[in-house]
C-alpha cells in the first residue's frame, strides 16, 4: 500500500478557503486533515466548528479530524456532525482515554490516539488494540511550520513493532514537519500516513507535491 496524504488545513489561505479545498478535491490527496486548538492544551488557536461546517461541506474527502484541545470526549457530536471519518484525541488530554475511544466508535467514526513528542510510545500498550490510528506528533502541537523533531523515527520503528507484537490493525499517521526529506525517511522506518501543512500549501504546485509525497 502506498502511504496516505493528508494535507493539514490549517496552512492554507483562510481568506481563500474554498479555493484551497477546491485543489484538495482535485488532488491525489486521501484525506483532509484539521486541526483545532483551544489556547488551553496548545498555546494558539486556529479555527472552531462554525468554520469547519463550511469547510465540511465543500470538501469531498475524508476528514480526519485532530483534536489538540483538552477534554475533547465533549466535542464527539460536534465532530461527528461534520461527517468526519477520524476523531484524534490527545493521550494527554484525556484521562480516560479506554471510555472517549469507546464513544468515538459509538459515534460511527475511527478513533485516533495522538501522542506529543514527549510521550513514550510505551503508554500506548493497553489501548492500540482499541484504535484505528496512532498519530505521533513530529514538533510540538500548536504551529505550522516547525522543525521536524529526529526522534520521531525511531517512535515510528518503536510503534510499527508494538502493533506488529499485539496484532493490532492501528495505521501510524505522522504530523509535523513532513516533507520529501523526512517523509521519505518515515515512510521507511513503517509510517502509514503522513500530514504535511506547509510542505504542501506554500510549494510552488501544491498538487504536484501531494503527488510527490504520496509516490516516495
Ligand atoms: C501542528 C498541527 C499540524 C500542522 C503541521 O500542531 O497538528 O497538523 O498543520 O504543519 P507542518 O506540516 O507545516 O509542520
Ligand atoms: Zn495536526
Amino acid at each position: 500500500m502506498n502511504q496516505l496524504i493528508a494535507p493539514s488545513l490549517l496552512s492554507a489561505d483562510f481568506a481563500h478557503l474554498a479555493q484551497d479545498i477546491d485543489m484538495i478535491n482535485n488532488s491525489e490527496a486521501d484525506w483532509l486533515h484539521l486541526d483545532i486548538m483551544d489556547g488551553v492544551f496548545v498555546p494558539n488557536i486556529s479555527f472552531g466548528f462554525p468554520v469547519l461546517q463550511y469547510v465540511a461541506k465543500l470538501c469531498t474527502k475524508p476528514l480526519d479530524v485532530h483534536l489538540m484541545i483538552v477534554q475533547p470526549e465533549k466535542f464527539i457530536p460536534e465532530v461527528k456532525a461534520l461527517g468526519a471519518m477520524m476523531m484524534n484525541v490527545h493521550f494527554e488530554a484525556c484521562t480516560h482515554l479506554h471510555r472517549v475511544v469507546g464513544a468515538i466508535h459509538d459515534a460511527g467514526m475511527k478513533a485516533g490516539v495522538t501522542l506529543n513528542p514527549s510521550t513514550p510510545v510505551c503508554m500506548l500498550a493497553d489501548i492500540i488494540r482499541d484504535v484505528d490510528m496512532v498519530l505521533l506528533m513530529s514538533v510540538n502541537p500548536g504551529f505550522g511550520g516547525q522543525k521536524f523533531i529526529e526522534h520521531t523515527i525511531d517512535k515510528v520503528r518503536q510503534l510499527r513493532q508494538l502493533i506488529d507484537e499485539t496484532g493490532s490493525k492501528a495505521l501510524i499517521q505522522i504530523d509535523g514537519g513532513v516533507n520529501l526529506e523526512t517523509g521519505k525517511r518515515l515512510v521507511d522506518a513503517g509510517a502509514d500516513v503522513l500530514v504535511a501543512g506547509n510542505s504542501v500549501f506554500k510549494a510552488a504546485d501544491p498538487k504536484d507535491m501531494i503527488h510527490q509525497l504520496r509516490s516516495l
